[in-house]
């Protein structure tokens, strides 16, 4: 039997009612990185980013200023975020990075940063594990940062987590969710993403956040949705966001990804899956897949370990069989 030939594109076949371009949020260089054990070298994490925006990437989450304590893989990000100078001026690719509390904005700001993001919980045990504060507590630690950022121009991002489930106090209710999303957005963030930490969503649970958020004012258009696919649900969950009207997406090249505060956080939505069915469907979103892929193989490279995107694995040549095999 012959080796059949890789389907190097999928057909088109759009599919009514969908946006007619999604504008991908690439996380893999935050998210995707945060987790690593073995530290990621400084210029590896540059030659990523620079690689994801050759690609076609145009929103490339870069870093985090946070405590370097908490989260050791991205303890250099005063060291990183000069390597990236040439991608973010004019004409150039947005770079956000995290920034929990002033002290992190006045890192991040004074190497140049022009989009931030703060990121709170809809649960109270997370809050605590993830940010050392109550939901009350960090929204009262994002409150001056949103201040401060907006006033100097700076674009502000709310992520959410938790708005699914949360593996120490299990399902979350919508309203939860809702209340400290409007809190977050009340702050003056100007784009919420909906954080599924732990990938248990499922598609009607998602229609009906967006539909209960969009209740209390806040606008589909001002929504991202984040999603983990833990259970291998975050392709039918951004399908079910997409229909709702959503057209931001978080996604991580390669499907690397976890959170070292929330057990059971497996990696993203990987950024090649979504670009496959996003170009199914015919809507544009810029990227490269052939690029991207050779840059989420040449990082599985450094990382020691393939990919666990499914389209990355289908677009790559098959490794040699190990010795066990
Ligand atoms: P804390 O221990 O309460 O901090 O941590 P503090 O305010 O009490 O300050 C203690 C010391 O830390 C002080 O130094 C501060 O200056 C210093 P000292 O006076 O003792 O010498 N400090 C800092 N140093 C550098 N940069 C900073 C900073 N802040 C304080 N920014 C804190 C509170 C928020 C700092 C800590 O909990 C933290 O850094 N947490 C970050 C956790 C994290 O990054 N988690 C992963 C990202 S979230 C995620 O992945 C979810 C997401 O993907 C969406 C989803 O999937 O759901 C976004
Ligand atoms: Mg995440």
């Amino acid at each position: 039997m012959t080796t059949p030939e890789r389907v190097a594109l999928p057909m088109t076949v759009p599919a009514p009612g969908l946006p007619a371009r999604i504008r991908i949020h690439e996380v893999g260089a935050r998210d995707g990185l945060q987790n690593e054990k073995a530290v990621v070298p400084t210029a590896v994490k540059a030659e990523f980013i620079h690689r994801l925006a050759a690609a076609g990437l145009t929103t490339v989450e870069a870093t985090s200023f946070v405590h370097p304590k908490w989260v050791p893989q991205l303890a250099d990000a005063e060291a990183l975020f000069p390597l990236l100078g040439d991608l973010s001026g004019a004409g150039g690719i947005a770079l956000p990075v995290l920034v929990p509390n002033e002290r992190g904005l006045e890192r991040a700001l004074a190497l140049g940063a022009r989009r931030i993001a703060v990121f709170g919980s809809a649960t109270e045990t997370f809050a605590a594990r993830n940010l050392n504060r109550t939901v009350a507590g960090s929204l009262a630690m994002f409150e001056p940062v949103v201040g401060r950022a907006k006033a100097d121009g700076a674009h502000v991002r709310g992520y959410l987590s938790m708005c699914f489930g949360d593996p120490w106090e299990g399902p979350v209710p919508v309203r939860q969710v809702v209340r400290v999303a409007k809190a977050l957005m009340d702050l003056g963030c100007d784009e919420l993403s909906l954080g599924d930490t732990i990938g248990v969503a499922t598609p009607g649970h998602v229609r009906s956040l967006l539909t209960a958020l969009n209740d209390e004012g806040v606008p589909t258009g001002s929504i991202g949705v984040h999603f983990h696919d833990t259970y291998g649900q975050a392709l039918s969950n951004t399908l079910a966001a997409l229909q709702h009207g959503v057209s931001t997406v978080d996604a991580s090249a390669g499907g690397l990804g976890g959170c070292p505060y929330a057990k059971s956080a497996t990696g993203n939505l990987a950024t090649e899956d979504l670009v496959w069915m996003l170009q199914g469907l015919g809507i544009d979103t810029g990227v490269d897949l052939d690029a991207l892929t050779a840059t989420s193989v040449w990082l599985a490279g450094k990382l020691g370990r393939p990919s666990p995107s499914r389209t990355v694995r289908a677009l790559s040549p098959s490794p040699a069989p190990s010795p066990e095999e």
